[in-house]
Formats: structure tokens, sequence, C-alpha cells
């Protein structure tokens, strides 16, 4: 075992993705006083930092900036301190060093730019109640871009906040929240459990609250509270069955925060308060495990967290291993077997024509956006391998396995290295499986889907699959047996139809059954992408109204990326896309128009 001390008394991993220098300086508390400025699409004031040296010498502090204004920097007796701006990297940004000598805080005093990254400022016209509104997402390395920090994930910090916004709204952060607005607009946070960079996040907005249960509730625009309360209103069950799977829920409340539909993500688990795109209030309950998964972070990324961004399968991987455990909990073997299915599916139809080294468990991202790191791999391997491991030494041993990692490794960062190693001492050596049984090494440090990956079967896919059968040969779709189908037996059934569909059978199916006017996000996505496909989109005026329609009112990345990529692919999309996104970009978030632009090649 003492090698895994070893292992894990090594503080600092080197992370490419920070200018950081954690090994001399370290920052352990910030604390933020904050005005934000509508018009000037600012936030400015003073960030305040409690410094330990972990080098007994070390008279340099080095942060993560990205095109802050940095007007001065002081110490905390009030002095002031050189400090030096590197060269901006438009991914990692500009490294800050200051001078701190002997010093234990450090005030920075700086604003940032309009363009930070991590904000999306929303004008009153783009919102649904008619006020303004912003929300920050810190993951993976755009922290820095609103907070000078030492943005990797191998640091953890305490923090509190005063933050002045216009009075008419609430503020929110990832910390202890109010439900109610003050008179003054001005709030008070504070998060006591300490937290990585990119779990720092702000939210303003005409927002309210509602309660689900003793821990947890819910904060939307008035006009979408009601709707989500209901939508959500299995919280507290899913948490009760996360408790009873991995051990005490150790954040207090778990609310969640619902923003407008130009959120890039489907969720994001910032501590306390979880973000979700609305496009999960389907109305009918059929999208909230990704209620599931943001809670399972509260174990699996925020108690134990990736020490970099290459060992992000520790975060997504568990966590998604976790949902869906708790979707078994809470909703039965059937439906969480539907979504190992679709997953599968998801890594099966994304490794083709990758690189291999990024299909390896432990990637390296150096040089590159972290933000890649959010393939199917970290999500889909990463959760298949955890299934392999239950599945071969039993689900009992594997839990209290898992129980006991979360309990030892809570609020430390994990690398893959250690992970492995604890993996070998604590569960393969005791159960007595050796490694090459398991192809241990091809699963972290291989390409692809190992053979052993374990597969699923459930006979509502089944049913669905054969539907799609009997289309292909022949029957019209109003002939199929689609009763009582939930969302996830229509996006298989729509992945199991034939490649190519001429535009008379496109038109039946959405005929019969109105997929282009879908309420459901996942049912288009999976749609539109058939429909592009098979061209259905140039013939059908209608499905692509549609198209258009849900390309400019939500902004979610899963959604409109791979749309947009497919419409890529030949010149008459392409110049569709072009159009579409004329229209839709100035209502997407920085980080979604940023991966568009990429993608369609813009302007
Ligand atoms: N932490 C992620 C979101 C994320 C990953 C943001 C990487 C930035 C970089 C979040 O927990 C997540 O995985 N969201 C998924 C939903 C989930 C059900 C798979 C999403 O947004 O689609
Ligand atoms: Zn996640």
């Amino acid at each position: 075992m003492d090698h895994v001390e070893d292992l894990t008394t090594r503080p600092f991993p080197d992370d490419p993705h920070s200018h950081a220098r954690p090994d001399q300086v370290v920052v352990r508390h910030v604390s933020l006083d904050l005005t934000v400025d509508f018009d000037t699409r600012r936030l400015s004031g003073l960030a305040t930092l409690d410094l330990e040296r972990s080098s007994p010498d070390a008279t340099e502090l080095v942060l993560d900036t990205w095109r802050l204004d940095i007007a001065a920097v002081t110490l905390g007796d009030g002095t002031h301190a050189l400090f030096e701006l590197g060269e901006h990297d438009p991914v990692l940004g500009s490294s800050l060093t200051i001078h701190v000598g002997d010093a234990d805080v450090v005030v920075v005093h700086y604003a940032s730019h309009p363009e930070a990254q991590a904000v999306q400022w929303m004008e009153p016209a783009q919102t649904a109640s008619g006020k303004p509104l912003l929300f920050t997402q810190s993951e993976a390395i755009l922290a820095r871009s609103w907070i000078p920090i030492q943005d990797t994930p191998s640091v953890r910090v305490t923090y509190d906040a005063t933050m002045r916004v216009p009075s008419d709204l609430l503020a929110l952060m990832s910390a202890e929240n109010p439900t109610e607005r003050t008179d003054d607009g001005v709030y008070r946070f504070a998060m006591v459990q300490r937290v990585p960079s990119y779990l720092i996040a702000l939210a303003v907005g005409d927002l309210e609250f509602r309660s689900l249960g003793p821990r947890s509730g819910v904060y939307a625009e008035p006009s979408v509270v009601e709707a989500a309360a209901w939508e959500f209103a299995d919280t507290e069950e899913m948490m009760a069955a996360a408790e009873r799977l991995y051990g005490s829920y150790d954040w207090g409340r778990y609310d969640l925060l619902v923003l407008p539909a130009s959120f890039p993500y489907g969720g994001m688990e910032n501590p306390r308060l979880t973000f979700v795109t609305p496009t999960v209030i389907a109305g009918d309950r059929s999208l909230v495990s990704l209620v599931a998964h943001e809670l399972a972070h509260s174990w699996s990324g925020n108690l134990v967290t990736n020490a970099t961004w290459n060992d992000m399968w520790l975060n997504e991987g568990f966590t998604v291993y976790f949902e869906t455990r708790i979707d078994e909990e809470v909703y039965g073997e059937e439906f969480a077997t539907m979504i190992l299915q679709t997953n599968r599916q998801d890594l099966r139809a994304w490794l083709p024509g990758k690189d291999e080294r990024d299909t390896w468990l432990k990637l390296d991202l150096a040089g590159r956006d972290p933000d890649q790191a959010a393939s199917p791999v970290a999500y889909d391997k990463g959760s298949l391998f955890l299934r392999m491991l239950e599945q071969t030494v039993g689900r009992e041993r594997f839990d209290a396995f898992l129980s006991a990692y979360f309990a030892r490794f809570a609020f430390q960062s994990m690398d893959t290295e250690t992970f492995v190693a604890h993996l070998r001492a604590e569960l393969l050596e005791p159960a007595g499986v050796s490694e090459d049984d398991i192809a241990l090494e091809a699963w972290v440090y291989g390409p692809g889907l190992p053979e052993n990956a374990p597969v699923f079967d459930s006979e509502s896919f089944r049913k669905a699959g054969q539907e799609a059968r009997a289309l292909e040969e022949g029957a019209a779709a109003a002939q199929l047996d689609t009763d009582g189908w939930n969302t996830h037996q229509w996006v298989h059934f729509i992945r199991a139809l034939p490649a190519d569909l001429d535009t008379a059978r496109m038109a039946d199916l959405d005929r019969a059954f109105r997929l282009s006017h879908s309420g459901n996000g996942e049912i288009l996505e999976a749609w539109f992408q058939l429909a592009i496909n098979n061209d259905f989109v140039l013939a059908s005026p209608e499905t692509d109204e549609a198209l258009a329609s849900f390309l400019t009112r939500q902004g979610r990345l899963k959604y409109i990326k791979p749309l947009y990529q497919l419409l890529a692919a030949s010149p008459e999309g392409l110049a569709r896309a072009k159009e579409i996104y004329a229209g839709a970009r100035p209502g997407y978030h920085p980080i979604s128009a940023g991966s568009i632009d990429e993608v369609l090649g813009w302007p």
C-alpha cells in the first residue's frame, strides 16, 4: 500500500493546460468582491488570495488569466507588488506572475474582458423574463477568463464572494445560496468545502426558487419554474439512491438552476447548484437521467477530482457508471439498460477514423483545447470499463470498492496512474483477478473498445429494432406498433432505420409520427441527422424550417454540433448551414459559437 500513499501525496502533477506553479506557491482561499455591469459586460473588483508555500523559499506566485485587465496587484500590507503578464495564447490565456516575496495574501485588482469565454451576457430580448441574465461556465479551463486563479483541477480552494448586481436580479453561486432577492443587489456567498477552480460558478438573473424537498429545490426564470419543479420531482429520490450506493452526500443542499436554452451543455455539476439546459424539460420526465448524472458528480468529480484534463475519464466515466446505477435504482433495470445501450452505440459510432491515441482512457492533450477530452471515450469507454470490473468481481465487491474509494480520496485529486495502482491493490489483488484476464493495459493505455467490453440487451430496444426492420421490409409507418414507446426507444428506432431512405419513405415517417415537430431534443437530434443524411431537409421545406428553428432556439453543443457537421458535408448543406448560423449565432454562448465557427469555417 505504501506506493499508493506515495503517489497520492505527489501533490501537483504537471498540468499541460495551466501556467500555475502550485509546487512553488499555492492558493488556498479565494475571496471575490465583484461588481456585475451588464452595460460594459465586465465583472470588476478584487480577488484576494490566501497563499501557502509548497517550496519554502518560493517568492513568485503564478496564476492563469485570459484577457483580464489587471489594474494593480497589492500585498496583504497594502504595498504594491510587481507583476508580469505572459504572452497570450488563445486557448491557455496568459500567465500572471506576481512577485509576492514572503507575503501570504495578495490582492488582484482587475476586470474581465467583455468577451470572456466563461461568461454569457444575455440581453433582455434573449431571456424568458425580459430581464438581463448572466451565467458562467468554468469547466474545463475558462475560470481564468473571470477570475485570476491557479486554473488546474489539481488545486482546490475554499471561496467566499461579495457580488454586486442590479437590484432587480438574484445572484447565485456554487455555494450557499439565497432564495430571495436583497433590496440593494449585494449578495454574500461562502463555499467552505475545497473545490477546484472549474467548479466556481455564478448566475445572475430574474430567478425564482421552488422547493423540491428537504434538501433540494430548483431555480429558474418565473415562467419556467413550475414546469421545472414538475420535471425534476424525483430529485430527492435520486439523492437517496445515490447515498445508498456510495455514501453520504457531503455538500449540504442540492439545487438545480435551469438556464436559458443557449446553455452550451446538458448540465454542469457546479457544487450545491447544478446548472441545466431547459431542453431536458420535455414535459414527461423522460430526460431526467441528466440530473442523476450531475448529482453523481457530487462524488465522482467534485469529491474525487481528475488531476488533469488528460484524466477526464475519472470524472466522466465514473459519473456515467454511477448515473446508470441511480437510473436502475429509481427507474428500474430495463430503463438503465436502454441508457447503457445508447451510450455504447454512441461510442461505437464515434470511434472509426479517430487518432488511436485519442481513444485511450488516459489522454494526451498537451497543446490542444482540453474540451477535446469530453468525448465518448471518457464517458462511455470509461463507464464500460467500470461495468466490466463490476461484472468481473461482482456487484457487491465493486460497490464496496467504490464507496471506499470516494471516502478515502474525498477532496483530493486523482490521476490515472494512481487510480490504477489503487485498483490493483484494493480490488484486483484481493479478488484474485489478474490484470491480463481483464486486459487492464488495453483499456487504459490502448485504443478502441477492448473485446471484453460488456454488451447489453433490452426487450424495449428489441421491439424498437423490430419495427425498424418491418419498415425496411416495406411496412408503412402507420402500420408499425409504437404504442407506449419512451424517448429512448424512439431514438433507438430512428438510429436503427436504414441509412438510405427515399423522400417518400421519410415523408411517410414524418407524417405518421410528426418527428420534425417532436418536443423532445433527443428525438429531434436523431431525426434531423437521418433527415440531413437522406437529403430530406433539402426536399421538405417543413423539415428544413423545423431544423432551422431547432438550431436557433437552443445552443446545446451536443445537439447543434453534429447537425452543423452533417450539413457542412455537402456544398448545398454548408450554404444552408451558414444561412441558419448567421441568424442563430448572436443567441449562442461563446463556447458554442467558438465551436461552430470552426465547423463552418466562419465567417
Ligand atoms: N461536466 C460535464 C460538462 C462538461 C464537460 C463541461 C467537459 C465542459 C467540459 C457534465 O457533467 C456533462 O457531462 N454533461 C453532459 C450531460 C450528461 C448526461 C452526459 C452534457 O452536457 O451533455
Ligand atoms: Zn458529466
